[in-house]
């Protein structure tokens, strides 16, 4: 069973205790989320405990990360359960700390802000989002230093952020970008389709849905444009469906492919990204299509 620990200084005790006994090449390896664990999470804690000697999970619902009409209050959480699924995935610490350990001088006096792959997306439908996951990931790693930090792929836009910020700042840490994990029927794995009742349930599987026709409407010629209408098209054969955006982006520069270009002969990866709402959820879901 892993031991848990929810303030800094022991935390840093016991990753540097790691660091003195276990031989030179060991390497540490860290997974930060904010709780309510599933196996989109699990995968990456297997991933980091198959790569790493030693692997550290935090745990913080990040309130600098939630926008003032955003669900941070109603942030499903259940502490027992994922000490538990961090036990059968072979976790040694999970890190938990209370917002006044985190941030005991709140607010901060300090940000980060990632420009440009912030422009679009996510980061132009939440503003200062990614500021907060910027401070919370700088902070963490601070205090966790690992050799490598696994992220998912869901989350393709905090990927390049983090990854830029990693680079420009010379973090020494290196980011692992591991892919989506979905239900059988296609959605995506997230703590907030707990949110979601049966109806929207069964209508949320449009996102996943209109990104697996993507493909052949790439190879159909769609351009940059026709695709994201025709994605839209998709997504509102599902009437409850309330569409935040969908966007082509280039990959990671998070840039708008342009209009004319068709996509089978751009050069570079290209993320196709989309944010829907339920009701009170917003979903997010994306695929990343690797030309030649
Ligand atoms: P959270 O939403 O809990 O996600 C933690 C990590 O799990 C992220 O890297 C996310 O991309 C990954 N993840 C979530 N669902 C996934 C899925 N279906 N398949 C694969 N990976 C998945 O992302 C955050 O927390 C926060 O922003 C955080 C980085 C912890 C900073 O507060």
């Amino acid at each position: 069973t892993p031991k848990i620990i929810r303030t800094i200084s022991e935390l840093r005790k016991e990753v540097s205790a790691y660091r003195r006994t276990a031989s030179e090449e060991a390497t540490v390896g860290f997974v930060p989320t904010m709780g309510y664990l599933h196996e989109g999470h699990a995968s990456l804690l297997k991933r980091s405990v198959s790569e790493n000697g030693l692997t550290v999970l935090s745990i913080f619902v990040n309130p600098l990360q939630f926008g003032p009409n955003e669900d941070l209050t109603r942030y499903p959480r259940d502490e027992q359960r994922d000490i538990s699924l961090a036990a059968n995935n072979g976790v040694d610490i999970v890190f938990l700390p209370a917002v006044e350990e985190m941030y005991p001088q709140y607010p901060l006096l300090t940000n980060i802000s990632v420009s440009s792959v912030t422009d679009h997306l996510c980061g132009a439908s939440r503003p200062g989002h990614f500021d907060g996951v910027a401070v919370v990931v700088t902070k963490l790693f601070n205090i966790v230093q690992p050799d490598r930090a696994y992220f998912g792929l869901k989350d393709a836009q905090q990927i390049a952020v983090i990854t830029r910020m990693v680079n420009d700042l010379s973090i020494p840490v290196e980011i692992v970008p591991c892919p989506i994990v979905r239900e059988q029927d296609g959605l995506a794995l997230s703590s907030r389709n707990v949110y979601l009742d049966a109806e929207e349930r069964a209508q949320s599987l449009a996102l996943s849905r209109s990104l697996a026709k993507a493909e052949a409407w790439i190879s159909e010629g769609a351009s940059a444009n026709e695709l994201a209408r025709l994605l839209s098209d998709e997504i509102r054969k599902s009437p409850s469906a309330d569409i935040d955006y969908v966007e082509i982006v280039s990959y990671p520069d998070m840039q708008p492919i342009e209009g004319i270009d068709p996509l089978r002969n751009a050069r570079n990866a290209i993320l196709i990204a989309l944010a829907v709402r339920y009701g009170r959820t917003r979903l997010i879901d994306n695929k990343l299509v690797n030309p030649i």
